[in-house]
């Protein structure tokens, strides 16, 4: 039972700092080789109603009363926990989402970088006074919304709490998080972390179960003030709606189908490991992956022959073993991304990786596409899988037009040495984020995240957040 190191009971839910026994578990596998792992509770509209109250009760007592300094300083504390829990966070994580351990040792940094930047951020987030009518003075408030739902999903579940649980916190917000039902247990670690960083109880309460159970009652939940979602485009919008009826904020982030500009004057050897790790790191199954390389046609054969070289050198096996890519997260994942590979059959597929084990798990081969044409459904839609297609073009503008041609708008960057182009494709690129000559920028809990068009609303990770995660009031006081 691997939580047992947490202890943490089997199948149960976090309500107001103890761990509840929850109902009718769902078996936990492991993706690389099919093992069980554990049992997590599957919640209900019950536990959902019990969550958010030990939220607002904790709003309205210890919670709600600490200053930002301490609240600060609890996360800070978390920060250093996360740290020194750092090989047994990224063993589950990696069991429980088939993530190598590399990459999953990586998530455990970025989860305590983001508590420390909100644990220093929490008091440095100010008002301000504003000049008006003789006789008044001015100024506003920034105010936690209340209770906050997290929503999150399988395939960065460290990355993705510390970034919108870590900034709710911050702001003096109490939070109900559903982790998704096929990777949870670091969710749950980081929550006993929390309790262990001294974060009061019902500050922070886990529900686990499926989404169209636990994750919708909490969607639809009249005591939640604000909901933070990342996840499919689909769920998005019943959580938008949900959201709708109670009239309350939401932030989504629903993947992209990034794209890379590569131009022929750019510098090739720096950008050859970004082109091809953008789009197989965590086996695609990113939500910023870079799923399309777009080409300029002077360097179009060298792109495509050093990615091919690239691709062929790729191993995929367990987890633990450490290698490119480990397996899918399910069953119905690998079928999603097989259905894919199928609508590409009439494509060109330059290179592929090698799967290197026999276990029973969700493996599919990063499988490289050249020469694909720009509506094809495969330069289209988010695959998240290990795929990526190459795309020519022949001038900048030509190359804008098919960046920007997709309903998404997550992250894009600029290969080439061209100042003036780099300036006017950053403002042109409709995209949250732009990088040149460099793609994800190693993390960037810094620096302020999410899209345009599908890829959804609101801004996650930097001070940023914290805005989304509060609430502003204004306080007119007129003393004549
Ligand atoms: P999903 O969006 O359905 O699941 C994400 C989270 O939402 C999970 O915690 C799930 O329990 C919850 N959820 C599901 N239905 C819900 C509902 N009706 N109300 C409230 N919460 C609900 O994504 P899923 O099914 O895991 O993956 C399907 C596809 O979604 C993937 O193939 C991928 O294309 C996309 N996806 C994108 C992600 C991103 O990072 N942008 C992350 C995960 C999936
Ligand atoms: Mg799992």
């Amino acid at each position: 039972m691997p939580l047992k190191q947490f202890d943490i009971p089997e199948a149960s839910h976090l309500i107001e700092g103890a761990w509840i026994r929850g109902h009718a578990p769902i078996q936990v596998t492991n993706p690389s080789d099919g093992a069980l792992l554990t049992n997590i509770a599957r919640g209900t509209a019950d536990d959902v109603d019990a969550a958010v109250a030990a939220a607002q009760k904790s709003r309205d007592g210890d919670w709600g009363r600490m200053t930002a300094l301490e609240r600060g300083r609890i996360l800070t504390r978390l920060g250093i926990l996360v740290l020194n829990h750092r090989e047994a966070l990224a063993k589950l994580e990696a069991m429980d989402v088939g993530k190598p351990l590399t990459q999953a040792r990586a998530d455990v940094v970025a989860l305590a970088r983001y508590m420390e930047f909100y644990g220093g951020a929490a008091d440095k987030i100010t008002g301000e006074t504003i000049p008006y009518l003789d006789g008044y003075t001015v100024y506003t408030l920034r105010e936690p919304h209340g209770v906050t739902g997290h929503i999150i999903p399988w395939n960065y579940p460290m990355q993705i709490i510390g970034r919108s649980v870590g900034a709710a916190l911050a702001m003096g917000n109490a939070c109900v998080l559903k982790p998704a039902e096929d990777a949870c247990l670091t969710a749950m670690a980081f929550a006993a972390l929390a309790m262990q960083a001294g974060l009061p109880a019902g500050a922070l309460n886990v529900v686990t179960g499926l989404g169209a159970e636990a994750g919708a009652a909490l969607a639809a939940h009249p005591g939640v003030q604000h909901m933070s979602f990342t996840g499919s485009v689909r769920t998005g919008e019943a959580i938008q709606a949900a959201a709708a009826r109670n009239v309350i904020p939401v932030t989504l982030e629903l993947g992209g189908k990034s794209p890379q500009l590569v131009f022929d004057d750019a510098d090739l050897n720096r950008a050859l490991p970004f082109l091809v790790n953008a789009g197989i790191q965590n086996a695609g199954q990113t939500c910023s992956a870079s799923s399309r390389i777009l080409v300029h046609r002077g360097v179009y054969d060298e792109v495509r022959d050093r990615m091919a070289a690239a691709y062929r050198d790729l191993k995929v096996g367990p987890a633990m073993d450490d290698l490119n890519l480990g397996p899918l997260i399910s069953p119905r994942q690998k079928e999603i991304v097989e259905g894919f590979l199928a609508r590409g059959a009439d494509l060109t597929i330059v290179a592929r990786g090698e799967i290197v084990t026999d276990a029973p798990g969700h493996y599919v081969p990063p499988t490289l596409f050249a020469d694909v044409p720009r509506d094809h459904v495969l330069a289209r839609d988010e695959i998240f899988g290990p795929v990526q297609v190459i795309i020519p073009f022949d001038d900048e503008a030509e190359a804008l037009r098919i960046a920007n041609g997709t309903d998404y708008g997550l992250v894009a960057s600029i290969w080439t040495r061209d100042g003036g182009r780099q300036m006017r494709l950053a403002k042109a690129l409709r995209s949250g984020q732009v990088f040149i000559n460099n793609y994800g920028a190693g993390g960037g809990v810094e620096l302020p995240f999410g899209g345009v068009g599908k890829s959804g609303h609101g801004r996650e990770k930097g001070f940023e957040a914290l805005y989304g995660f509060s609430t502003l009031k204004t306080v007119a006081a007129w003393h004549g």
